[in-house]
């Protein structure tokens, strides 16, 4: 993918895709400028719902789109800043640090201590499980049902860039939405009578019965959109990083030598192989990106990997370097919908990192070519084999 967004980046920069009937934008600075204009809507389910679906298929599918339409990042001023406010509130910095003993405390029960060495499914033994019980305990689902909201999560994350998918994987995302919620359901309710200490539900829940802000549906919609962008991405932040780190072996030591670059790696990591490639809107009005002027409606993808490789805002960008300074980095989003558990995902990943470092000496694949999910939003390694040296 990258060799195609270079390409792009260099010969045409705001470039039509038919296949995907979208602008493909690749330069930071024009990446950058979409995020943060007015001009473009991140409302991009409402359009495809009201405008491609045919009134038979609008009410077939409209139990997904409304709760689609209750989460945060389809929302558009001046609702995103309401919602976001509520959401906020919920992620304060007391709530996320509250979590770091039990991520290690975690991290270290899924990775295998003592001497030698120790072969790792690196995804279903470390990089799955640790995030996806980390967001599922915050939002209070309980440890033995991780399975099933993976697999709902899968199921849903497929048609939430908005197309709501086609098919079969509608229907299925269709399913999984209503099961997902109906499952939260009494959880919410529970919370509501004993609240939490630190706990990111009951802050949620908090918000709505102050503010009056957060209905039930948004509630119940909100927690699902947690539980879906909480993990897998994280899940393969953690991976990339890994893998990353087994192909540079020099770094890895340079790492252990020097643990001050852990947070720098994180961000290097995010921008070298993030594990979101790209975000999409609408523009909602004409507007120039570029030398490219974008009809009103038009859709826009937000290339964040090719952003993340411009040598017009990074030197050498092909080059994995754990001491650069990649803070300007994309894979989080920005402007007002910049990444609400980036703190979090931080935390998750720079503690798993810190065990690695703590127990082993060296880390190498088990395998030359790593298989990816062939997703145009998401960079998700299919299996990382690693073997561990204590
Ligand atoms: C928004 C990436 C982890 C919750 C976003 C956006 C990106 C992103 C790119 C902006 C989407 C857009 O502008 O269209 C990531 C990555 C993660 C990660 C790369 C892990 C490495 C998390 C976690 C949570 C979370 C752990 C929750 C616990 C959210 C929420 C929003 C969001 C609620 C919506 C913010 C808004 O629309 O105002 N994320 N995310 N994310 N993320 Fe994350």
């Amino acid at each position: 993918p990258h060799s195609y967004f270079s390409h792009l980046r260099e010969t045409s920069p705001v470039h039509w895709n038919k296949a995907f009937r979208a602008w493909v934008v690749t330069r930071h600075a024009d990446c950058l400028a979409v995020l943060k204009s007015p001009n473009f809507a991140a409302d991009t389910v409402s359009p495809y719902f009201e405008n491609r679906l045919s009134e038979r298929e609008q009410t077939k599918w409209r139990p997904l789109f409304d709760v689609l339409r209750t989460w945060i990042v389809f929302k558009d001023p001046p609702d995103h800043a309401r919602l976001r406010g509520l959401m906020r509130g919920a992620f304060t910095p007391r709530v996320v640090e509250a979590i770091r003993p039990a991520v290690q405390r975690m991290a270290s029960t899924l990775l295998p201590a003592g001497e030698g060495r120790h072969e790792v499914n690196l995804i279903e033994e470390f990089a799955f499980p640790l995030p996806a019980w980390v967001i599922s305990s915050m939002v209070g689902v309980h440890q033995e049902d991780l399975w099933l909201v993976s697999e709902w999560s899968k199921d849903i994350v497929e048609v939430a860039q908005g197309s709501l998918g086609s098919g079969d994987r509608r229907q299925r995302a269709q399913t999984a939405m209503l099961e997902f919620r109906e499952y939260l359901r009494p959880i919410v309710e529970d919370r509501r009578r004993n609240p939490r200490d630190n706990d990111l539900l009951t802050e949620l829940i908090t918000a709505e019965t102050e503010s009056h802000q957060l209905t039930v549906d948004e509630l119940l919609g909100g927690a699902i959109l947690l539980l879906v962008a909480g993990h897998e991405t994280t899940q393969n932040l953690l991976a990339n990083c890994v893998i990353a780190l087994a192909r540079n072996p020099e770094q890895y030591r340079r790492l252990k030598e020097d643990r001050s670059l852990v947070r720098g790696t994180v961000e290097e990591t995010l921008r070298f192989d993030g594990p979101v490639k790209s975000l999409l809107r609408v523009a909602v009005d004409e507007v120039q990106i570029g030398a490219v002027t974008v009809a009103k409606g038009d859709r826009v993808l937000i290339s964040v990997a090719g952003a993340n490789r411009d040598p017009r805002k990074f030197n050498d960008p092909d080059f994995f370097d754990v001491g650069r300074d990649a803070s300007a980095q994309l894979t989080f989003g920005q402007g007002i919908h910049y990444c609400l558990g980036a703190p979090l995902a931080r935390l998750e990943t720079q503690e798993a990192l810190n065990l690695i470092l703590d127990r082993y000496r060296s880390v190498r694949l088990l395998t030359d070519r790593i298989e990816y999910d062939p997703k145009v939003i998401a960079r998700t390694p299919l299996s990382v084999p690693v073997e561990f040296t204590s």
